[in-house]
C-alpha cells in the first residue's frame, strides 16, 4: 500500500494520507537553524546543535505518537481542526503533506475552508518561516478562529526533559505586539533568545501551556481553543509556549495569510538589556522584517530551491528506470547532504541528546557530499583531523558547537583513523585540490599541529603498529561493526558496549579492517606517488603487500572470508562456529579491495553472499543470527535475531556487495542488490517497510526477524552516502580519480540507454551510454576514441561523451 506518490518535477514527495505507518518526516535548515518536520506537523527546531540550543520541545517515543510539533488550529464557527490532521485529528475533506528540499507544504481542506501552511528555513536564516494560508471557497460568510502553538524547550535538551525541580520555576517570557519572546535563563548566562512572531496584528495570545491547553488535555482538545478565546497569559515558570490568537471573517473566496517566524537571535554580553530585565529585541526585529510580506517568503524559497537545483546538478542521469532517477537525482542525493549536516545526531531515531559527530560517520558521510559542496567538506575533513589523537587514533565523536573530540565516548574503535583516508582521497579525486594536503590541523584541537598529509599518514601507520598475531589489525574496541566487541566481556547490565573496554586487547583483529588498509592504504601510497614522495609509496605498499598476505593465509575460510579472530585468538565468521559463521563486512571489504579476484575466491565470496545472505528485502549482516549471548562477542549477541547488527539488513554495508558485484563484472546481480534496498522500488510495500519511502533505513529486519522487510532507522545513515557513491561511480560507473574522470559502468541489460550530466571541476560532461548488452566498452571524448580515463581539461569546458557496449 502506498500513502503518496512522487512529483519528480517538483522533487517533491506528496503524501495523501497522514495515517503513515510511522511518521514521515522532513528536514528544514542548511546552516545554522534547523528542524524536523513530519507529515503531521510534529517536530522540533535547534540551533545548530540538537543537545545543547534546543529552541522547541519534543517528546521522543510518545503516546499518541509524533505529538508536539509546530500546530495550527481552526475554529471555523465550533469545528475544530489542523491542517495537518495532528493534533485535533478530524477526518479532513483534503489533506496533503509535499516534502521538498528543504521545505514542506501541508494542506487541509474542511467544510470549504481550506488551509495551506508552508514551512521552511530560508538560506542564511536563523528561523523557520511559516506561511499560512486560508481560504473560503465555500460560497458562505465564514467566521475564523485561528490559535498557532509551539512550545518552548530550556536550551539543554536532556536538562529540559529531566531537571524539573529547576526547570519548572525558571521559564520566562515577553510578549511585545503580535511576537513571544522566550528568554530563560537570558537574565542569567546566556545571550541568546527565541521568539515566534506573526506579522498580522492578533486578537490575543498564550504563554503559559497549562492556560491555554487545560488542566489534563492533550494537544488535540485545548481549551482555549474549544472556547474560542485566549488567555492572554505571560508565563511565569512552569511550561512557556507561544500561541497566537486570529478572529477573521472570511466572504466566498476571500484569502487571509499570516506569516510567522520561529526565530533565534543573539546579542552581544553589553547589548543584552533595553532595560532592567527586558530584552533588546533589535536582532529579532530585524529578522521579522525580512519576511514581513508574502512575496519576500516567495522569494526566499524560490532561492531556496534554487539552491538545491543547483547542488544536485553536479549529477543527473535519464535512464529507463523513473525509480533509478529519482533515487539518484533527487533523494539519495538530498539524503547525503542531510547526513552531512546531521551525521547522526537528531531524527526520528536519534534523539539529539546522545550522539555528536561521527569520527567515522562523518568521515564516510564526505562521499555522499563532495561532489556538491566541496568547500563543506573540506572544512569538516580539516575539523574531524583537528581532533585526531597524536598517535593517529581518533576520538570516536565530536560536537558540532565546539568541535572538540568526546571525551566521554573515547575512542580506540581501530577503523576510525582509516576512514580519514578516504575522505581525504574522495576530496583529491572530486577536486584536484591537492593544497588540501598541506592544511596545518592540530591534533585534539590543542595546538599542535600537522599536516593533513602528516594526518592521515598517521592514520595508515596507526594500523601498521596495532597487529595482533596473525599480522591483521586489532580490533580495539570494536570497528565498524559497533556491536563486535571482541574485548568488552559486559556482564553488567546495562554498561554501555560502546564505551567500556575490559580487556586490555592485543589479540583479537578485525579481517574488516584488513580489507579496508588494503584499499585505503593503497589511496595514500597513490596520494605519495602524485605528492612526490616515492619513498613513502614504495613503503606503504610494502605494508600493504604484508597485509594481503596475512589476509590470504589467515582469513580465507574456504568460501569465504572470515570476520575476526576474538580475545582468544579463536575464529569468528568462519563455518567453525556454530552461529555467526559468515558475515557480509569482511566480504565487501576484502573483494573491494581486489583480493582473490584472479583465483576465484572473490566470486566463491559472493556465491556465498547470495546463498546465506541475500533476502528479497536486502542482504542481512551474517547467518546464522546469534540467539544466545556471548561474552566474547559483545552487543552483536545481544539482538534478537534478524535485527539490527545481528542479522538484520544493515544497510549501510548493502552497497559494498553491489560494489564488489560491480567490480567483478556481475551486473545483473549488482543492480538487483541495489534495487532491493533502494526506498523508491519499496514504495508499494510501505505498509511493510513503514519508514519513508524516499530516504533509507539503516536497517531493515532481516529474514530471522519477526517480521522481515520492516523497517527502522531512517534518514541519518552511512546507507545514503555509500549508495550513492555504489550506484555513481560503480554502476553507473562514472568515479572521479585524482587526474579526471574514470568511466567504467556496470549497466545492467535492462537500461539500454543513459543520458548522465556530471559536474566536474567546473567543467560538465554529456555523457550517453547505449548499451546493447555487451561487456566491451568504446568511448569517445569529443568525438576522439577514449580509454576509460577522460583527463580533466579544466574549468568551463564542455564535454561530450559516448560510451557504447556491445
Ligand atoms: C547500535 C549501532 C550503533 C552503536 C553506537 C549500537 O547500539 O547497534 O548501530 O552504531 O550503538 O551508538
Ligand atoms: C551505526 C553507527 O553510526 C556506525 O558508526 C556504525 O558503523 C554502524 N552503526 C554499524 O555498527
Amino acid at each position: 500500500m502506498k500513502y503518496g506518490f512522487f512529483n519528480d518535477i517538483d522533487k517533491e514527495y506528496i503524501i495523501n494520507n497522514p495515517k503513515t505507518p510511522y511518521p514521515w518526516i522532513n528536514y528544514l535548515g542548511n546552516e545554522n537553524f534547523f528542524s524536523i518536520i513530519s507529515n503531521t506537523a510534529g517536530g522540533y527546531s535547534f540551533y545548530k546543535d540538537a543537545s545543547k540550543r534546543r529552541i522547541t520541545r519534543y517528546r521522543y517515543n510518545n503516546v499518541p505518537a509524533d505529538d508536539g510539533g509546530k500546530y495550527f488550529y481552526i475554529n471555523d464557527e465550533g469545528v475544530v481542526w489542523s491542517p495537518g490532521w495532528k493534533p485535533v485529528k478530524n477526518k479532513l475533506d483534503e489533506y496533503a503533506c509535499h516534502h521538498g528540499l528543504g521545505y514542506s507544504k501541508i494542506k487541509g481542506k474542511l467544510n470549504g475552508l481550506k488551509a495551506e501552511v508552508l514551512f521552511f528555513v530560508p538560506l542564511d536564516f536563523d528561523g523557520e518561516v511559516q506561511k499560512l494560508t486560508l481560504k473560503n471557497e465555500s460560497t458562505e460568510n465564514k467566521k475564523i478562529k485561528l490559535h498557532s502553538f509551539v512550545e518552548w524547550a530550556f536550551w539543554n535538551a536532556l536538562d529540559d526533559m529531566t531537571n524539573f525541580q529547576r526547570n519548572l520555576s525558571i521559564g520566562e517570557v515577553e510578549v511585545e505586539d503580535s511576537v513571544v519572546y522566550h528568554k530563560t535563563e537570558y537574565r542569567e548566562r546566556r545571550n541568546h533568545y527565541a521568539f515566534y512572531s506573526a506579522n498580522q496584528p492578533i486578537n490575543g495570545f498564550d504563554t503559559d501551556r497549562e492556560s491555554f491547553l487545560g488542566a489534563y488535555n492533550g494537544f488535540d482538545h485545548p481549551e482555549q481553543v474549544a472556547k474560542g478565546t485566549s488567555g492572554n497569559t505571560i508565563a511565569h515558570g512552569w511550561s512557556p509556549i507561544a500561541s497566537h490568537f486570529f478572529e477573521m471573517e472570511l466572504n466566498p473566496g476571500e484569502e487571509y495569510e499570516v506569516i510567522f517566524i520561529l526565530g533565534y537571535a543573539e546579542n552581544k554580553q553589553e547589548e543584552k538589556f533595553l532595560s532592567q530585565d527586558v530584552i533588546n529585541k533589535a536582532n529579532a526585529k530585524r529578522m521579522i522584517k525580512e519576511f514581513s510580506n508574502g512575496e519576500q517568503v516567495d522569494q526566499a524559497l524560490t532561492e531556496l530551491k534554487q539552491y538545491w537545483t543547483n547542488l544536485l546538478s553536479h549529477f543527473q542521469v535519464k535512464s529507463e528506470d523513473d525509480k533509478l532517477n529519482r533515487m539518484v537525482n533527487i533523494w539519495n542525493q538530498y539524503q547525503s547532504m542531510i547526513t552531512y549536516f546531521f551525521s547522526r545526531s537528531a531524527s526520528y531515531f536519534e534523539s539529539g541528546i546522545g550522539r555528536g559527530m561521527g569520527f567515522r560517520d562523518s568521515n564516510q558521510d564526505i562521499i555522499g557530499m563532495c561532489h556538491m559542496v566541496p568547500d563543506l567538506a573540506r572544512q569538516r575533513i580539516i575539523d574531524l583531523a583537528s581532533t585526531q589523537l597524536k598517535d593517529g587514533s581518533a576520538f570516536h565523536q565530536y560536537q558540532p558547537l565546539t568541535k572538540k573530540g568526546n571525551h566521554e565516548l573515547g575512542g580506540n574503535f581501530n577503523d576510525d583513523p582509516l576512514w580519514l583516508i578516504l575522505s581525504v582521497s574522495a576530496y583529491l579525486k572530486e577536486t584536484g585540490d591537492w593544497s588540501i594536503l598541506d592544511v596545518e590541523a592540530p591534533f585534539d584541537n590543542n595546538g599542535n599541529e600537522s599536516s593533513i598529509f602528516e594526518h592521515i599518514k598517521l592514520s595508515f601507520y596507526h594500523v601498521v603498529n596495532n597487529l595482533g598475531p596473525h599480522g591483521l589489525p586489532l580490533i580495539g574496541r570494536a570497528d565498524w561493526n559497533d556491536c563486535l566487541n571482541l574485548n568488552c566481556f559486559s556482564e553488567e547490565p546495562g554498561e554501555s558496549f560502546q564505551t567500556t573496554e575490559n580487556k586490555k586487547g592485543k589479540v583479537a583483529e578485525s579481517v574488516m579492517i584488513a580489507g579496508m588498509f588494503v584499499i585505503y592504504g593503497e589511496e595514500f601510497a597513490r596520494i605519495c606517488d602524485f605528492t612526490n614522495n616515492p619513498d613513502e609509496a614504495i613503503k606503504a605498499r610494502s605494508h600493504i603487500e604484508k597485509m594481503k598476505a596475512a589476509i590470504d593465509k589467515y582469513a580465507w575460510d574456504g568460501d569465504w572470508f572470515m570476520r575476526a579472530y576474538d580475545f582468544f585468538g579463536n575464529k569468528v565468521g568462519s563455518k567453525e562456529n556454530e552461529e555467526g559463521q559468515i558475515f557480509i563486512e569482511s566480504q565487501g571489504f576484502c573483494v573491494m579491495a581486489g583480493l582473490g579476484h584472479e583465483d576465484g575466491r572473490a566470486q566463491q565470496a559472493m556465491n556465498s553472499v547470495a546463498e546465506r545472505l541475500s533476502t528479497p528485502y536486502g542482504i542481512v549482516l551474517l547467518n546464522p543470527p546469534f540467539t544466545k549471548y556471548q561474552l566474547n562477542l559483545g552487543e552483536i549477541t545481544s539482538y534478537p535475531p534478524g535485527y539490527k547488527e545481528n542479522a538484520g539488513i544493515f544497510c549501510h554495508n548493502n552497497p559494498w556487495i553491489i560494489i564488489s558485484e560491480a567490480m567483478l563484472g556481475n551486473n545483473e546481480k549488482a543492480f538487483d542488490y541495489y534495487k532491493r534496498i533502494a526506498p523508491a522500488y519499496l514504495e508499494d510495500i510501505s505498509d511493510l517497510h513503514k519508514t519513508e519511502p524516499y530516504v533509507y533505513a539503516q536497517m531493515i529486519a532481516g529474514k530471522d526477524a519477526a517480521i522481515p522487510g520492516e523497517a527502522k532507522n531512517s534518514w541519518l545513515t552511512g546507507t545514503a552516502a555509500w549508495n550513492l557513491y555504489a550506484i555513481t561511480q560503480y554502476i553507473l560507473g562514472i568515479r572521479p580519480d585524482y587526474e579526471g574522470l574514470r568511466i567504467d559502468p556496470k549497466i545492467p541489460d535492462e537500461l539500454t540507454s543513459l543520458k548522465i550530466v556530471r559536474k566536474f571541476r567546473g567543467a560538465i560532461y554529456n555523457i550517453s551510454i547505449e548499451n546493447n548488452g555487451g561487456k566491451k566498452m568504446t568511448c569517445y571524448l569529443d568525438g576522439q576514441k577514449n580509454g576509460s580515463l577522460l583527463p580533466y581539461k579544466g574549468m568551463g569546458k564542455i564535454h561530450d561523451v559516448k560510451i557504447i557496449f556491445e
